[in-house]
């Protein structure tokens, strides 16, 4: 059977326990569908019947992998083969040691798989892992193969049982299989040909489904992907190189850069050595572009258009795959590669730990072994454009390195996480501000001092609130205009409508930042006490306020907070009654850099207090009054009373 009219390769990844059958129908398909050299199946059996053992189709792949192993010029992971419909590549072989790590990898991309069951064992754990891994890939396309059929007598009932089991997990995993298709590899039946014994099964044989998947069109039909790969200079032109990852890049149209934020005009799409006219590239595609402007580009950053952009984020969760021997752990930083963006990023929490067999998940974890799956929360020093998984499957995905090694990979998940670029900018457009005819020098001299953001951060527990009232009375006894924003109170206001997850406390820490900001320029001396448990959001409440912001921590381990429990919130986020509580289920990030540090494990009360009081009056005071403020001092303790 030789092909006609060919199509586009379609990359099909065999997958499933390793028992099950997975070279015997590889080379069973070599075999069927005209694959192979002329009679090398007879030479194979001649030299079988010669040394007395049992002809098995898995021989052939064997052969053909052998003869592959010693041309070095060909891929020898990669296998062909044809149906009438078009050409097929198999990646990667069964049983190659560093599969699994390509798929995860994208050294090897697949556009469908065939997850192999055997018929008289069923479901087992490695067919469960592999589906799991399937599901982590983002693979759309998957037929699966009840296979050695004949070993069970070709019974209808033990094919519908095995059917249902995977069915059932698949879709516990939120995947479906195209097709589940009962065969035998051994006697041929049901991958070309139907055979005669399956006549119960009216479904498409295994090539039929194959011919049926698609293989890049609908990538075309999503969002534009252009990630930079390289940019090339020739004398004055700048070309830039990239694979079409989804979409379709068209002269002309105006590309959107991520995380950049700068655009221009797609002026050329270069051919060469033929200078043909190209006007657009489909996804799948490489792609050399000119621009109309001669903006800031590099290897990593992201083309699109400009009403379809990625996220920007500098967390993400990604549900992972784990294969380094070194187990990962929370704080560890690896280099994180996404689309052509490579970045170090540290983990920032486990969520939890997978087990695929079951699909329970283990919160608490603290590392994740070779051989794991797990859900982490990752943090990079830059936001980054990201795309979810669910929303684009080619970029979605992550590949985590150890040094040079892959250590794991899997899909990202932004739920819960608001995208950073929308939070920057106004809504709406004819926006002008407004000079202020009141200089800060001028209320600085009637007050007798600056205005000023005094951020607390820290666990819940930790004695935020306690201190910043404390701070707050003692700051007025000295004749200054102290003002407490506090969590809880704001949350019963202005904040009342968010919640915990980490977008809503990014949208409280925001309103708070712009809210003290403004505060802070009418004179106050904000002292704002919030967990505030990221630091992105905290390095936007002092980019708010950037003249004046100064970040405490107020620092006390999760122990010591937890034994406190003021108001028994940590006992309850204990027995699950309170969701996301920060240190329990949900991250805390202590600073990197604070101003100060209060640590309230060590000190008592009226020590941080002083030691914050200190702070501020460095840091606010006019010297006009700077006598003034020395002499109401010494009668601070009385008021502190
Ligand atoms: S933040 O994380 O968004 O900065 P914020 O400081 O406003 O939190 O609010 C924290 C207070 O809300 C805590 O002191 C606690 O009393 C209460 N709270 C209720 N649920 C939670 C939760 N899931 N995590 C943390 N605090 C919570």
């Amino acid at each position: 059977m030789n092909a006609i009219n060919k199509h586009d390769k379609l990359n099909v990844v065999i997958v499933g326990h390793v028992d099950h059958g997975k070279s015997s129908l590889i080379g069973r398909l070599l075999y069927d569908t005209d694959s192979l050299p002329a009679g090398k199946k007879e030479e194979l059996e001649g030299i079988c019947k010669k040394r007395g053992v049992p002809f098995e189709w898995s021989f052939l792949l064997d052969a053909f992998q052998a003869e592959r192993d010693q041309a070095v010029t060909i891929d020898t992971t990669q296998i062909n083969f044809s149906t009438v419909m078009r050409d097929y590549v198999i990646i990667d072989a069964p049983g190659h040691r560093e599969f699994l790590k390509n798929m995860i990898s994208g050294a090897a991309q697949a556009d469908a798989a065939i997850l192999v069951v055997d018929a008289s064992e069923g479901v087992q754990e490695q067919t469960k892992r592999h589906a799991y891994m399937l599901h982590l890939l983002g693979m759309k396309q998957i037929a699966v193969v009840v296979n050695k059929m004949d070993a069970v007598k070709y019974d209808p009932k033990v094919f519908e049982k095995t059917s249902q089991d995977i069915t059932h997990y698949l879709q516990t995993i939120g995947l479906q299989a195209s097709s589940i298709v009962p065969i035998s590899a051994r006697e041929g039946e049901m991958l070309v040909d139907r055979g005669s014994n399956l006549d119960w099964y009216r479904g498409k044989t295994l090539t039929e489904i194959l011919d049926s998947f698609d293989v890049s069109n609908m990538l075309s039909t999503q969002d534009l992907r252009f990630p930079i790969q390289d940019v090339y200079r020739f004398d004055e032109k700048r070309v830039l190189v990239g694979r079409v990852e989804t979409g379709i890049l068209r002269k002309g149209d105006t590309l959107f850069f991520s995380p950049t934020n700068e655009q221009a005009v797609v002026t050329s799409i270069e051919s060469w050595p033929d200078d043909d006219e190209i006007v657009e590239v489909h996804a799948g595609k490489t792609a050399a572009i000119t621009l109309s402007e001669p903006i800031f580009i590099e290897r990593g950053h992201m083309g699109s258009h400009a009403e379809a952009l990625p996220m920007l984020s500098n967390v993400f969760k990604s549900n992972i795959f784990w294969f380094s021997e070194k187990p990962l752990k929370v704080g560890n930083t690896y280099r994180v590669r996404c689309g052509t963006m490579q970045t170090a990023v540290s983990v920032q929490l486990i969520d939890h730990v997978v087990d695929t067999q079951d699909l329970k998940k283990t919160e608490g974890a603290s590392e994740v072994a070779k051989n794991a799956v797990a859900e982490i929360t990752l943090r990079a020093r830059d936001v980054l454009p990201i795309d979810p998984y669910t929303d684009n499957a080619r970029l979605g995905r992550v590949v985590l390195y150890d040094g040079h090694n892959v250590a794991g990979g899997g899909h990202i998940n932004m739920e819960g996480y608001p995208d950073q670029r929308k939070s920057s900018n106004p809504k709406s457009e004819n926006i002008y501000k407004v000079n202020h005819s009141v200089t800060p020098e001028m209320r600085a001299s009637m007050l007798g001092h600056y205005g000023g953001v005094f951020w607390f951060t820290g666990l819940s527990g930790s004695g935020k609130s306690t201190l910043a009232v404390a701070v707050e009375q003692a700051i007025f006894a000295l004749n200054m205009n102290a003002y407490v924003l506090d969590g809880d109170n704001v949350r019963h206001g202005l904040n009342s409508d968010l919640g915990f997850s980490p977008k809503d406390r990014a949208e409280n820490i925001r309103r708070i930042g712009e809210v003290a900001a403004l505060q802070a320029n009418s004179g106050v001396i904000i002292l704002s006490a919030f967990i505030s448990p990221y630091r992105e959001d905290r390095q936007k409440a002092r980019i708010a306020a950037p003249h004046c912001f100064h970040e405490i921590y107020i620092k006390a381990n999760l122990e010591t907070c937890e034994a406190r429990d003021p108001k028994g919130l940590y006992k309850k986020a204990r027995v699950g009654e309170i969701k996301e509580f920060t240190g329990i289920d949900s991250p805390y990030e202590a600073p990197e850099n604070p101003d100060l540090v209060v640590d309230t494990e060590v000190n008592d009360i009226e020590t941080c207090v002083e030691q914050i009081v200190n702070y501020i009056e460095a840091n606010v005071k006019a010297e006009i009054i700077e006598e003034e403020i020395k002499n109401k001092k010494k009668d601070l303790s009385l008021v502190r009373a």
